[in-house]
């Protein structure tokens, strides 16, 4: 007689419950998820081939390790009257078959792991065929600011990008260790305060009018969680019209209009953290506040950059409160009685620490209903 492995049937039940459960749990990343494996760039593409490999080496091995585990389970278990089988303590074609074929395993995952090194390199850059971008990317807690040096340009939350372009970052903090992912075009590299970090990608020219989503994958304070932001790939037309409008400076409203009073409030409130070229600064290189780059700056741990991002052109970004937020300025009409319950904007600025706790806006200035309807009606005039 056989003894069972498992007596009741209730235990095989449970056992292929948990499997359904487990399945359904990792089919709940949905489309729009960022994902190392939905790829438009061929950094991501190499990095990705190196998941599928070592995925694909270790699901072989699991399958053979565990196949051989059941079958021993079953064909070789003690059964009832059965004598001890034969000892054998020592074989050496065995030890040195399970020694060579884990090598052959490894040096095979080894091979690709540094090739795949290789490819996305920041030397690799230099076989990249297509113009260059440059951009300096600055980890604030808790918000993304991008400079594109080239250009002379600051935003802050949406990184905008040119398909078939190399871009090429140079990643700067001064305050903790942040570190740079795109899932869908790039892997992580952390900035480092005192240290220049950098690294490149590009994205697919079937990446066209697509918006990726970026991520702050080092812990670095409370709000770590909502330090995202947006890559926006456009076409080289586009990128350009993008690049002549943000280096514009700023409109400046008429004095008496709403929008004027809120540029006023602008000045009295905001601009010790905040830069508007135009208003506070004379180019987005930072002039105005004392030093000549701000993003070497925040490369300095201690030394003082912008605090808060640069508002030149806060009109035509589509995130605010450093991607934790959508700038939804279809429900931000200034006048509207309901703007407090609908407009992202209004949230934000009536009580920024109740929406991203510890952040350095909150308690920083307090104004009335009717101011912040100003500064709303003035932040969208900056187009
Ligand atoms: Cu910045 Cu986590």
């Amino acid at each position: 007689m056989r003894t069972p492995v498992f007596k009741k049937t209730t235990r095989w039940l449970s056992l292929a419950v948990g499997v359904l459960l487990s399945s359904i749990l990792l089919t709940a990343c949905g489309e729009n998820s960022p994902s190392i494996l939905n790829t438009y760039g061929p950094v991501a593409s190499s990095e990705s081939f190196v998941f599928w490999v070592i995925l694909i080496i270790a699901t072989l091995v699991f399958i053979f390790v565990e196949g051989w585990l059941v079958l021993s389970i079953f064909r070789f278990r003690e059964r009832p009257g059965q004598a001890t089988p034969r000892q054998i303590h020592g074989n050496l074609k065995v030890e040195i078959l399970w020694t060579v074929i884990p090598m052959i395993i490894l040096f095979v995952t080894l091979f690709y792991t540094i090739r795949g090194l290789f490819e996305v390199a920041p030397s690799a850059q230099s076989q990249q065929t297509g113009k260059t971008i440059n951009v300096e990317a600055v980890g604030h807690q808790w918000w993304w600011e991008f400079y594109y040096k080239d250009y002379k340009i600051t935003t802050a939350d949406t990184m905008v990008i040119p398909a078939d372009a190399v871009i090429h970052v140079d990643l700067f903090s001064n305050n903790v260790i942040h570190s740079f992912w795109v899932p869908a075009l790039t892997g992580k590299t952390d900035l480092i305060p005192g240290h220049q970090n950098e690294k490149w990608f590009k994205a697919d020219s079937n990446a066209v009018g697509k918006t990726f989503t970026g991520l702050c994958a080092e812990y670095c304070g409370t709000q770590h969680g909502n330090m995202r932001f947006d890559v926006k790939v456009t076409n080289a037309n586009d990128f350009q019209t993008w690049i002549s409008t943000q280096q514009q400076a700023a409109a400046a409203p008429d004095k008496n209009s709403m929008a004027g009073k809120g540029a006023e409030l602008f000045q009295a409130n905001c601009q010790s953290c905040h830069g508007i070229v135009g208003v506070n600064l004379k180019t987005n290189g930072g002039e105005g506040f004392g030093y000549d780059d701000p993003m070497k700056a925040c490369n300095v741990p201690g030394q003082t950059c912008l605090v808060g991002p640069n508002l030149t052109h806060f009109g035509s970004r589509h995130l605010i409160a450093g991607g934790v937020l959508d700038w939804n300025v279809a429900s931000c009409d200034p006048n509207a009685p309901d703007l407090f319950e609908k407009c992202n904007l209004a949230k934000w600025l009536k009580d920024p620490g109740a929406i991203k706790p510890g952040n350095d806006m909150a308690g920083a200035f307090t104004l009335t209903n009717d101011q912040i309807r100003q500064v709303i009606a003035y932040l969208e005039t900056l187009k």
